[in-house]
């Protein structure tokens, strides 16, 4: 008989081969930058895009209970408020995480017999979210609107069209514009992964929707609060039924004790603290960083604050963050599967926490490592 655990190491021995294995750094984050090892490195790994400073918090009881049985903290609504107001909707709910929002809300609206057309780029958890729901899943190639178009033909009981705002791996827009005409046309519902525009872009940073102007067209829209605010969470802003629905029926909201409301307050401070301020110095810094990329030869597509730079093969792609890495610059490569194979990619971030001196610095070490490992 073979030893029962022998198939783990024999995965993690395949992992490796394929150079997919993924390490966990012990790092300490101080403003813009990251001590890993001792070594103090710009960051250009950071979602908290906004940068905004940590708001002081009073250290009140947790719930330690679902927020349906004994853990509805006061703090939730009034977030909740402050967060259906920003999407203009009527109601939101938060989750524990923006995975968990995107698992609860997708699996609680959609059933058996609907269709499900879903980016291919679409986050995992919107992947795993589709899963849920046992509808017909239906892949359009990224940001294809004739596929889409193609696609949404399919005869099912209700259409569903899942997208992100700005897409988290590639830096680019959805085309919003496009699937709100598509959805109009097929009665179909848009849900909307904002997790990455959301408190970025748009007036007031109301997000990719509003950016585009098509707010009133998207019929749910989920968010991350870890990411532009820089504090922690997932919400979900819609109408009151939707939200009823939610409560009533999402797995993810029900079974698991509600977020502290130590992280609930500290969400409402950010998102009550000036937020224009740190916008207008994150595209300020996007701007600078997007120009220099530019002028020394790299050809990053990309109008975000996201920016890949393509390498394709993961060993390269690693060997490019370590050079990175020795050089003074946190960047991760990013593998399969969470891009395709052989389109592994640095992802880096801009952020409002770095400086004009921070990006002059970060834009010399690529050039030198684009020169160093030959990248068109
Ligand atoms: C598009 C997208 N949706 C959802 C999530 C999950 O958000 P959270 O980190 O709050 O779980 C992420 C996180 O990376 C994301 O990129």
């Amino acid at each position: 008989m073979k030893p029962k655990l022998e198939y783990i190491n024999s995965q993690l021995k395949n992992i490796r081969k394929n150079n997919l294995y993924r390490k966990m750094y012990d790092s300490k984050i101080t403003g813009p930058y990251i001590t890993i090892n001792s070594k103090t490195l710009i960051n250009l790994c950071s979602n908290d895009y906004l940068g905004i400073t940590q708001p002081k918090i009073s250290n009140k009881q947790n719930q330690s209970s679902s927020r349906l049985v004994a853990g509805n903290d006061n703090s939730f609504r009034i977030l909740e408020e402050k967060l259906a107001k920003h999407k203009s909707q009527e109601r939101s709910l938060i989750f524990p995480t923006g995975y968990m929002a995107n698992l609860g809300v997708i699996s609680s609206l959609i059933g058996k017999n609907d269709l499900v057309l879903s980016d291919k780029l679409n986050h995992a958890s919107l992947i795993e979210a589709c899963k849920l729901c046992n509808a017909k899943l239906s892949i359009f190639k990224h940001n294809n609107m004739s596929d889409l178009i193609h696609k949404i033909k399919t005869k099912a009981r209700r259409k569903f069209i899942i997208t992100e705002g700005i897409f988290s791996m590639d830096g680019d827009f959805s085309n919003l514009n496009t699937i709100s005409e598509i959805s109009e046309k097929n009665n179909a519902i848009i849900i909307l992964d904002d997790a990455h525009g959301d408190f970025v872009v748009g007036n007031d940073g109301k997000g990719t929707a509003n950016y585009f102007g098509v707010s009133k067209k998207i019929d749910v829209y989920i968010s991350s609060l870890s990411k532009g605010l820089g504090s922690f969470g997932g919400y979900v802003s819609s109408r009151k039924s939707i939200i009823e629905l939610c409560i009533n029926k999402s797995k993810s909201f029900i079974y698991t004790s509600a977020l502290p409301r130590l992280l609930i307050d500290d969400a409402t401070k950010r998102f009550e603290s000036n937020r224009e301020k740190n916008r207008k110095k994150l595209w300020k810094n996007v701007k600078k960083f997007s120009a220099g990329l530019k002028k020394i030869g790299f050809n990053v597509n990309s109008n975000s604050h996201i920016f890949p730079i393509i390498i394709g093969k993961e060993k390269a792609a690693i060997e490019f963050g370590e050079y990175l890495f020795k050089n003074g610059i946190f960047a991760q490569p990013i593998r399969y599967p969470t891009v395709s194979r052989n389109h592994a990619r640095i992802r880096i971030s801009i952020t409002a926490r770095l400086t004009d001196d921070h990006i002059t610095k970060s834009l010399s070490v690529l050039e030198s490592a684009k020169r160093k490992f030959h990248l068109i």
